[in-house]
């Protein structure tokens, strides 16, 4: 059977951490969707491991695999692979022959058309990973699949009709010269093909390269658990999201059998789990209606506006939950927990469970408020509108718990549910019945065993 688990937010609930605490009942971990844009950082037996291509279940013994809805770096995956290796892990990671490739060109277009995007105030503020313009060439059936590495004929091929037109976009369309980039081989067929042929042969030798859906299918039919890990967020999903702020895939539950190569009975024939953050984080620009404080660069109108109200609430919940992104540092904004984001989300991916963490973060604040419902011009909203621009003119209507006293994580996750602070227990009850939906873990430190577990979905 499957296990989904789905980003209900923005990206960075501590889907990882969720990961990790029911793969001891998991034999392969596959993820679905994006690349090295994602940032994941799991805890295991006392070291921490930031992880962004390599799925989290990997570091446990499992078997990890990169779906063919993944678009993916062979750079940092080896990378990433090398450092494992080097701390005593030998993790097994299998990538789907469709799975799209990001080359160097890739992070270089991403680059430049955030810049062109920034001198009109409108830059998505992406990871820089090159994962949009690889996505495009997918949609543009002109993308370099895994599995045309292994053939070096079809990848040279592929290379020289790829090439040539990227090359002509960074110079004629953006007036770059390639000469000046900080990697000129990044559109340089011969330099390429050399470099992306051997990822090809390592690939082979390491036997990494699956067709995902068969391999999938058999580890389900032989009575393997397999859970199905989304990267980013619901609101960060390319359909379902708030476009154009968006990542170039689909996080949500539909991107997992797309994205694997499993039907949708088989996807939902298991469970699906929302992961939810206690309150909300953004890395990046677009609207966030129940925004406390702001950063440079990312809060729309932040300049002109100055600091926020709650702006040192603000900073104190950074700080407190480590708020800066695991791929890029930056400092992410942030708010109180916005419902109709999580309905939207519930819908979208029709969430069995959910799992709340970073309830420790909020512990010693006087008052948490929550996003309960929009008002649109005069008009209350329980769901987000399809339209950013409407959703930037959202204001929020809060609903004020009462806040809750700090706690001994390790207290609670061995007593379980009953020994969290009362006021703490109200907010977790609101949540589930908005949603209808059971919370399966509550997340009470950042470690995994910091974790009250009241389901166990295998
Ligand atoms: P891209 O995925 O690098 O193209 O970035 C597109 C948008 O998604 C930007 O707003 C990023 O900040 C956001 N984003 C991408 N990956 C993550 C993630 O793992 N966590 C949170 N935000 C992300």
């Amino acid at each position: 059977m499957t296990v989904t688990i789905v980003g209900s937010q923005l990206g960075d609930e501590g889907k990882g951490g969720i990961v990790d605490l029911y793969g001891d009942d998991v034999d392969v971990v596959a993820r679905y969707q994006g690349g090295d844009n994602a940032g994941h950082t799991v805890v295991h037996e006392g070291e921490t491991y930031k992880l962004s291509l390599v799925p989290s279940g990997a570091i446990r013994g499992k078997v990890g695999v990169l779906g063919n809805g993944c678009v993916v770096n062979p750079r940092t995956l080896f990378d990433e692979l090398d450092t494992l290796q080097e701390r005593g892990l030998d993790p097994d990671v299998r990538i789907a022959e469709r799975a799209h490739i990001i080359f160097p060109f890739h992070r270089v277009l991403d680059g430049i058309e955030e810049k062109v995007k920034s001198e009109s105030d409108s830059e998505v503020g992406t990871t820089g990973r090159g994962i949009g313009p690889t996505y495009e060439d997918k949609a543009g059936r002109r993308g370099i699949r895994a599995g045309d590495l292994r053939n070096p004929d079809v990848l040279r091929e592929r290379l020289e009709y790829i090439v040539p037109q990227k090359r002509a976009v960074v110079e004629d369309v953006y007036g770059v010269a390639v000469e000046d980039l900080d990697d000129p081989d990044a559109l340089d067929v011969d330099a390429l093909y050399e470099e992306f042929r051997e990822y090809g042969e390592r690939f082979e030798a390491e036997d990494m390269m699956v067709n995902a859906g068969v391999f999938l299918s058999d580890a389900i039919a032989e009575g393997q658990n397999v859970m199905l890990e989304g990267a980013q967020g619901t609101t960060i999903d390319i359909d379902h999201g708030n476009y154009p702020y968006v990542t170039s895939s689909n996080p949500t539950a539909g991107g997992a059998t797309t994205g694997t190569g499993l039907n949708p009975g088989v996807v939902g024939g298991g469970d699906v789990i929302g992961i939810v953050k206690a309150y909300l984080t953004r890395v990046g620009s677009g609207p966030l209606p129940t925004e406390l404080g702001g950063v440079v660069g990312d809060t729309p109108g932040y300049e002109e506006q100055g600091e926020g109200e709650n702006e040192a609430l603000a900073t104190r919940i950074r700080e407190e939950g480590g708020e800066y992104g695991t791929v890029t540092g930056r400092p992410r904004r942030v708010a109180w927990l916005d419902m109709p984001m999580l309905r939207h989300a519930a819908r979208v991916s029709g969430f069995t469970g959910l799992a709340i963490n970073h309830l420790d973060v909020l512990a010693g604040l006087d008052e948490v408020k929550v996003g309960d419902t929009y008002t649109l011009d005069g008009e209350e909203q329980h769901t987000v509108p399809a339209t950013t621009e409407e959703w930037g003119r959202c204001k929020a209507q809060y609903r004020t718990f009462d806040g809750w006293p700090e706690f001994d994580p390790a207290t609670v996750a061995s007593e379980g549910y009953e020994a969290l602070p009362e006021n703490a227990r109200d907010y977790i009850e609101y949540i589930e019945a908005e949603l209808d939906t059971p919370a399966y873990a509550l997340g009470v430190g950042p470690g995994r065993s910091e974790t009250v577990v009241r389901e166990r979905p295998y």
